[in-house]
């Protein structure tokens, strides 16, 4: 496609071609003129990795479903193109193919009044990526941890001292709601940034009925605003709230508060789709989170935790044994828990193993997890960014990509479909998400390099250069 843009709208934004990648040229977000147009046709990409064909395990854990199709000087006909109408991804190939599929609807992709264009010159488009796990809404930070390790501290002797999550608890339930929707706010649109368009988010930092309440309505009020996609998790179970520690019975009694009095709140309220748990020795038992996690499922919030972390705590086995959606952090399952994963993707019940491993990182531990053997043994793989104040303060996927690619031991195409069609699998959305294929939404990100496997080279730069959400452009940069 050379380095020409091709008719669109263009307001402000140059195009500037280079041997890694163009700077994207094309509609803006907000433009109300590409608004007002129905159609998207995005153009001149070096690469589309379209991760089309499903859920990823095993050895189609590696298949980017890639579409290359180099362009002979003026034949843009023959570059790789994709079309998205209302929202929805309604063609992919060389765009002479994308315009024949089109032109049996009646439609023109050439046809600037109906289709915004955004020129992806020397660029690779992937799917809008998905973040499986995050904590997005709290309040306060907590840098000083950080010299407390360095000391030797370790992250559960921290929470132990009534520091970690209880100092994040502390925070959170003094903050208003339009305190918190303000730092959800600025952390969605770093997020947005990096290149996601679909996160789930977690409560976990109010441990009683009012604030985890506040959390969620929150949440479910960045998920309304847009344009990144906000997916709720009630996470009670995250530690024991403060005003039960010192009595002899605080867990089980504080589990019968998550159970008897939050959940059936929670539910009432009608915002969150999941329930998780951390479970995970010296927190909740397995045997605590089995509880929490069927009450919730009573209540139609579908199982996901906190599972192996720090010790073999029986967290995949029970993720297994719940039917739960994810299996999270996996750095330290047992050998039962990584069977029981494999024979419940064998039996068609798929657990996705989501890895964290910017928390590995964040926490200076050596476990990572057992990336290789899980996708050996058929259980797919997803990775998240963990986002939190006290052991993942990253919210972005690239960095995660590059340290799954470099401490887990994957290939940026396993990386990527991690962070895409299987993380959107993780959050049962799996038929609609993270595959650019026709029927689905129309999310997606143009990267400035111009194949998928520098993606996770070039470590900590950001090379996104648009964004786009159910077929609108709604993030650029030059
Ligand atoms: O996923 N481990 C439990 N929960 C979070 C950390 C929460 C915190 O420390 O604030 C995690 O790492
Ligand atoms: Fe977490």
């Amino acid at each position: 496609m050379g380095g020409a843009l091709i008719g669109g709208a263009l307001i402000g934004g140059a195009l500037i071609g280079g041997p890694e990648g163009a700077i994207v040229a094309g509609p803006q977000p907000g433009d109300p003129a590409a608004r007002s147009r129905p159609g998207l046709l995005v153009v001149g990409a070096s690469e589309i990795v379209t991760l089309a064909g499903g859920l990823r395990r095993g050895s189609s854990q590696a298949d980017p479903g890639l579409l290359v199709a180099e362009a002979p000087p003026g034949r843009d006909d023959l570059g790789p193109a994709i079309a998205a109408w209302e929202g929805r991804v309604v063609a992919v190939g060389t765009l002479a193919q994308v315009q024949t599929r089109l032109a049996g609807d009646g439609l023109d992709p050439l046809d600037t009044t109906r289709f915004a264009r955004l020129d992806a010159s020397g660029c690779t488009v992937t799917p809008g990526l998905v973040d499986p796990h995050t904590h997005l809404v709290f309040a306060g930070t907590r840098e000083g941890e950080i010299a407390l390790r360095q000391r030797g501290a370790t992250y559960l002797e921290i929470l132990a001292a009534g520091g970690g999550i209880l100092s994040t608890v502390a925070q959170t339930r003094a903050a208003s709601a339009d305190e918190l929707l303000a730092h959800g706010r600025r952390w969605l649109a770093e997020m947005l940034a990096h290149g996601s368009t679909t996160v789930e988010a977690k409560s976990g930092y109010g441990l009683d009925r009012e604030t985890e309440m506040r959390q969620l309505a929150v949440t479910g009020r960045l998920d309304a605003e847009g344009p990144v996609e906000v997916v709720p998790t009630f996470l009670g179970a995250h530690a024991v709230a403060p005003e039960y520690r010192g009595r002899p019975d605080a867990t089980e009694a504080y589990v019968r508060d998550v159970i008897e009095v939050q959940l059936p709140a929670v539910a009432e309220q009608g915002i969150a789709r999941f329930c998780d748990v951390f479970c995970e020795e010296g927190v909740f038992s397995a045997d605590q989170s089995r509880r929490v996690l069927l009450a919730g499922a009573r209540l139609g919030l579908t199982p996901r935790l906190h599972a192996d972390e720090l010790r073999p705590s029986g967290g995949a086995e029970l993720a297994a044994e719940v039917g739960a959606a994810a299996a999270d952090h996996l750095a330290v399952p047992s050998k039962a828990g990584i069977d029981a994963l494999a024979a419940a993707n064998d039996a068609g019940v798929p657990v996705v193993a989501t890895l964290l491993p910017a928390t590995s990182f964040f926490l200076k531990h050596d476990e990572y997890g057992p990336a290789r053997e899980l996708i050996e043994r058929g259980v797919p793989l997803a990775l998240g960014s963990d986002f939190n104040p006290g052991t993942s303060p990253t919210a972005g996927l690239q960095l995660v990509m590059s340290l799954a690619v470099l401490r887990l031991g994957l290939t940026p195409a396993e990386a990527l479909a991690a962070v895409t069609i299987n993380a959107a699998h993780a959050l049962r959305l799996g038929r609609t998400h993270g595959a650019l294929e026709p029927g689905r939404q129309a999310d997606l990100a143009v990267w400035a390099v111009p194949s998928h496997s520098l993606i996770p080279y070039w470590l900590g730069a950001n090379l996104v250069r648009a964004v786009v959400k159910r077929g609108q452009v709604v993030f650029a940069r030059s």
